[in-house]
């Protein structure tokens, strides 16, 4: 069993203690429109805002070896080359270690007695990334050496750049300047931007061009330059611009030398573009490079990299909670995933190009669930975005451009859960900020922009498309798939280059209909009218109480399978996820959402649905199955869902998302020991074997072989998940409890028997709470006693305090 890393909780860092691990294990720089990805060996590109459209540096994804571009740094000492991060030349280092940090990476590389040191961030509001270098002399003899750094340009455009070479040999542009490196490609016609790759210290020569410095038949491994030990200070005209500086360093015994790379997206703005024909106005990257020539303003940078996070994170921070792994993840690794999953949606990590997608529809709604209450203002903008891209008859379009903010026609729309999620969205913004005054806003609809339709109109627009969109046994239309993006009812696919998204519904008319969504309507409608209720207005919450009664009817009568819900009714109204079909028997999401959605309460159905997760696809360690069995063979009628290997993807492997939900099913039921066992079993920081989970330990994978695959527990497809933002729900909410409600903070927590208890310090509306939850009698939910400031209080929601006040203690008592 092997182990590749360590948590260091105190600096809330993940330390990587072996190079070689079973995948890349990756890091993000950038929280505000400059983002990086970088691995534990220096892999990973930078862009600016959109990785599509404004990519800086290259990346060749799903390469062999994988994930062999990046931010390196070369050492050429004696005869050896080494690079700090091992790759690209994998040479053996004599120590090795990568901190991944919230908004940085440390990567320290050890041989033959010197060390050198790459500190790579973000600073907030900044448009570049600084790398801090230290090189280290940890010997009695003096030390020369040549250190150097090496980026590939990208042209921007990152398709083009990757696809359209009879092109793009010919338009690479470069200047240099001292010690800095100017990629301005296309800049002389239509671009007003231009990408800057500088040193704060001297340099002893540089390389443009590519085959210069790398080789046109070498690779990053044996770069030509560096194995001479002299770059040839060459220019790039076309071909492959790159920037690599050359930094002769001899180093007294016990000596080092600190200085800094910066990698800088320039806009140019209002300036004069030119100082000269083609010679480009550098106004703006010498003050860049002058003032990180400080090193103060390096430090000072770095530490306002920590502060931000610090500050984020005192939002909600949890103390003596007894399980580590769960403490790890809400204090710390889940809060850093949801800012990335909230800032990236779905669109640029190691398993998303950063050319394909952009916001989802579903996806950002869901993500804004784990992020409100870390910057609650940019989840209102966002909320805002995705609705305005509604439309107005309800149809959402599946996804949109985040620098237009504009529906993305190729994907068009017709998945019918997406209206729905709008609602949960708006109403955890409510909660956080008890700001209503979101719903006034206007945003008009995508199909009639400047229209007077506030954000209210679009919740119940919502609440109207499903209830008007209807099949056969009076549940909810599926449209082209609901969340669950493989279960293309109506799309009868046998075309092998249709894609199951995309591709109109042939043939049977859009008649299939799904549970989910029925269960997700009835989530939605509880929150709507709790929303109305808060508002004060009875009339509307009681008219949605009654929607909310009717598809509850529907759900119970239509849907109950006898042992569990149904997922959903084909084109042919045949059931899907039913004791009667041959494989995919019972699926997780009807379940989930039926039951979150409060059916099955009166008549003992909800508990069955959870056991029956628990008897057919749940496994210790493992996680929940998509559903049970795998289909083994592809299903005309079924759709992608069929599709998959059994036991990967939606074809029954655990896909993390949708287990989520399960957990919050427990903590419905006050099953405190299965809620946290479940937790546990999917959560990234409790898998004891990284051989066999391979993907990061710090956060969560979308996908988990299961117990139905060949290769069970092994993940992948990490960072970019809705996981994220439910994990953290999951664990902030429900698990220990403390949970934002549009009066106010309800605690309700739910763990296991054993526990004693534990803290959570929660700001919420301007007021910092203590909250002390004690268990002296062994129960796993049910508030006794709620003392707000030493004054007893009668329920579990604590009382608004009187204005003015910043600071509330309270404590709990669990017990019947
Ligand atoms: C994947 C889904 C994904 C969908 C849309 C499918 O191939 O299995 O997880 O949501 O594509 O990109
Ligand atoms: C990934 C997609 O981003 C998400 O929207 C979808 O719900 C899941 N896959 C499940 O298919």
């Amino acid at each position: 069993m092997a182990n590749y890393g360590h948590f260091d909780d105190a600096q809330r860092e993940f330390v990587i203690t072996r190079p070689d691990t079973p995948l890349p294990w990756l890091n993000y720089l950038g929280q505000d429109e400059y983002f990086g990805m970088v691995t534990q060996t220096a892999g990973g590109y930078s862009f600016w805002k959109d990785a599509k459209l404004r990519r800086l540096t290259r990346y060749r994804y799903n390469n062999n070896p994988m994930d062999n571009d990046g931010r390196f740094l070369y050492v050429k000492q004696g005869k050896s080359v080494w690079n700090p991060g091992w790759k690209p030349t994998r040479t053996k280092l004599d120590a090795f270690e990568c901190r991944h940090g919230l908004g940085y990476t440390r990567i320290k590389g050890r041989k033959d007695g010197v060390e050198v040191e790459q500190l790579m961030f973000v600073p907030p509001q900044e448009n570049l990334e600084v790398w801090k270098v230290t090189v280290r002399n940890k010997t009695k003899k003096t030390q020369k050496l040549s250190l150097f750094s090496y980026v590939e340009f990208c042209f921007f455009e990152a398709l083009n750049d990757m696809t359209n070479y009879q092109r793009t040999y010919s338009i690479g542009e470069v200047e240099i300047e001292g010690n800095a490196i100017y990629h301005k490609t296309e800049y002389r016609e239509r671009r007003n931007h231009y990408t800057l790759f500088g040193c704060t210290r001297d340099i002893d020569g540089y390389d443009t061009s590519r085959d210069a410095f790398v080789g046109v038949h070498n690779s990053l491994g044996d770069p030509k330059a560096v194995l001479a030990g002299k770059c040839s200070n060459s220019r790039a005209y076309g071909w492959n611009p790159v920037g690599a500086h050359q930094v002769n360093l001899s180093l007294k015994p016990g000596a080092e030398e600190t200085f800094a790379f910066v990698l800088a997206y320039v806009e140019q703005g209002d300036l004069p573009k030119f100082d000269a024909p083609f010679v480009l106005n550098k106004t703006k990257g010498r003050e860049i490079l002058k003032r990180f020539s400080d090193l103060k303003a390096v430090d000072a940078a770095f530490a306002s990299v920590k502060q931000r996070w610090e500050d984020l994170l005192s939002i909600y921070q949890a103390a003596n909670v007894p399980s580590v792994p769960l403490a790890r993840m809400v204090n710390t690794w889940n809060q850093a995933q949801v800012m990335a999953t909230f800032n990236l949606s779905r669109s640029t990590s190691g398993y998303e190009t950063g050319i394909g997608r952009g916001m989802g529809y579903r996806d950002s709604n869901q993500d804004v669930l784990g992020f409100v209450h870390l910057l609650p203002d940019r989840a209102r903008q966002r909320i805002l975005d995705i609705a305005a891209t509604q439309l107005s008859d309800g149809t959402c379009y599946h996804q949109y451009q985040p620098l237009t903010k504009k529906g993305n026609a190729d994907a068009g729309s017709g998945f019918n859960d997406d209206p729905l999620w709008l609602i949960l969205s708006t109403c955890a913004y409510i909660r956080e900020t008890g700001d209503a005054t979101i719903l006034d806003a206007q945003i008009g609809c995508a199909d009639i922009p400047g229209s007077k339709h506030t954000l209210r109109d679009h919740l119940e627009i919502s609440v109207a498309y499903t209830r008007r969109n209807r099949g056969p046994h009076g549940l909810p239309l599926i449209g082209r798939a609901d969340w669950n993006d493989c279960l293309n009812l109506n799309c009868f696919s046998d075309q092998p280059n249709e894609s199951f998204q995309t591709t109109a519904n042939k043939g049977k008319g859009d008649v299939a209909e799904s549970v989910m969504i029925a269960g997700l309507f009835l989530y939605a409608a509880r929150d709507l009218a709790g929303l109305y209720r808060y508002l004060k207005q009875e009339d509307e919450a009681k008219r949605i109480d009654g929607y909310y009664a009717e598809m509850l009817e529907i759900v119970e009568s239509q849907a109950w399978d006898g042992a569990w819900y149904t997922r959903a009714f084909d084109a042919f109204s045949k059931p899907v996820g039913s004791k009667v079909c041959k494989e995919g028997k019972v699926y997780i999401e009807s379940q989930a959402w039926c039951v979150l959605g409060g059916a099955g309460q009166t008549n003992g159905r909800a508990k069955k649905a959870l056991q029956a997760v628990d008897k057919y696809l749940y496994r210790p360690g493992l996680g929940c199955a998509l559903q049970y069995p795998a289909y083994s063979e592809y299903h005309l009628e079924l759709g992608e869902v069929s599709s998959y290997p059994p036991g990967y993807k939606e074809n029954a492997g655990v896909f993390s998302h949708n287990n989520t939900w399960i957990h919050i099913g427990w903590t419905m039921m006050g099953e405190g020991e299965k809620a946290l066992e479940y937790y546990l079993s999917i959560c990234p920081a409790a898998k004891p074997d990284h051989d066999v989970y391979r993907s990061e330990p710090y956060v969560y994978a979308q996908m988990t072989a299961s117990h139905l695959s060949p290769t069970p527990g092994e993940a992948k497809n990490s960072w970019l998940t809705g996981t994220a933002a439910w994990s953290f729900v999951v664990a902030s909410q429900y698990l220990l409890g403390v949970r934002p409600d549009f009066n106010g903070l309800t605690i309700d927590p739910c763990v296991p028997k054993a526990w004693k208890g534990f803290s959570v310090t929660r700001k919420f509306r301007g007021v910092t709470y203590t909250i002390e939850v004690k268990n002296p009698k062994g129960r796993s939910k049910g508030v006794k006693s709620l003392v707000v400031d030493g004054v007893k209080v009668a329920g579990n929601t604590i009382p608004v305090p009187a204005a003015g006040t910043t600071a509330v203690k309270v404590e709990v008592t669990l017990g019947a």
